[in-house]
């Protein structure tokens, strides 16, 4: 057993089983120190995964390593190639005015960022906005910002209290989010507001909003309630199959009340709109209700929608 300490590691099960020293590398190949090959399956894990062995790399370290190491860049001071750098990233960024700010890495960029957006939000006068959602099983470095952003409960647990205002939600649940931004209330107003601008998200924001209190009721439309009601009609057909779709509409009110429902389908921007008439227009037993599908199931297809 050496005397380094091993990062990700069982440390007393690498001293029982002895450490495998990598030696040298060149393209996608290693060589540990008994002159054995592997192919680098993890490329280059937690550095540049540029190849090994990169002669003009290594060149270029040399020659900047003998004129000068770095140099801070506190203040007003620059190099050349932290210049450099920035100007590449920025023709290679799609926003224009991108600058770069550098870090020692992607823990140290986490945490540079969860800084800045909380500053913002601080010199904008929204001090209240710092909650985080994070999502389940992530990954964010392990600097104290990514730790407490980490979605891996192993990467968490034993610090004790870590960053404060951080929501965890279920990796791949829009519901769980939309939940986390309700328990955030009127403080994730901005964020759904944003969503205004996207076609399909902005009925589910102006519903939240008016659940919030923060939208007047009348500004949801026609089209974006049709919307809403055909999203919500088509999960309850994944979930509960033709006849949950029936029994739902049933609930709803009296054919005369469901008919209208139904009547407006074809407003909504969505291929469940379809799918969903044709449902109701096959087997709903009433035939006033089957009949207003069939009727918006034509609109929606002889409607030329902008
Ligand atoms: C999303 C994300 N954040 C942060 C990190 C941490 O980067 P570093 O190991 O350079 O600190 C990683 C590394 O895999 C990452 O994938």
């Amino acid at each position: 057993m050496t005397s380094f300490w091993h990062p990700f590691a069982d440390q007393a099960a690498v001293a029982a089983g002895g450490e495998l020293v990598i030696d040298r590398g060149e393209g996608v190949h290693v060589w540990d120190e008994a002159g054995r090959r592997y192919l680098d399956a993890t490329a280059g894990l937690w550095f540049c995964n540029a190849g090994y062995g990169r002669q003009e790399i290594a060149d270029a370290a040399a020659a900047q390593l003998a004129r000068m190491p770095h140099y801070s860049c506190f203040g007003d001071f620059a190099n050349r190639p932290v210049l450099d750098l920035a100007e590449r990233l920025a023709a290679l960024a799609p926003v224009p005015g991108t600058v770069s700010f550098f870090t020692s890495g992607g823990s140290d960029a986490v945490d540079t960022a969860v800084k800045l957006v909380r500053r913002w939000w601080q010199e904008t006068g929204h001090s209240e906005r710092s909650l985080i959602a994070v999502r389940r099983n992530a990954y964010h470095g392990m600097h104290v910002a990514g730790t407490s952003l980490s979605g891996i409960p192993a990467n968490r647990q034993g610090y004790g209290e870590l960053l404060e205002s951080v929501v965890q939600v279920p990796w791949d649940s829009a519901d769980a989010l939309a939940a986390a931004l309700d328990e955030a209330g009127p403080a994730a107003e901005a964020e759904v507001r944003a969503l205004l601008d996207e076609p399909q998200l902005r009925p589910f924001a102006r519903v939240w909003l008016v659940q919030q209190g923060l939208e007047d009721p009348r500004s949801l439309d026609r089209d974006s309630a049709a919307l809403l009601m055909a999203e919500s009609l088509g999960s309850i057909l994944d979930q509960d199959g033709p006849d949950g779709l029936l029994e739902y509409l049933g609930q709803l009110g009296p054919p005369a009340e469901q008919a209208d429902v139904l009547g407006d389908l074809w407003r909504a921007a969505t291929p469940r709109a379809a799918e969903l008439l044709g449902v109701v227009a096959r087997a709903h037993p009433s035939a006033q209700v089957a009949k207003a599908a069939r009727k918006a199931a034509f609109k929606l297809r002889t409607t030329t929608r902008r």
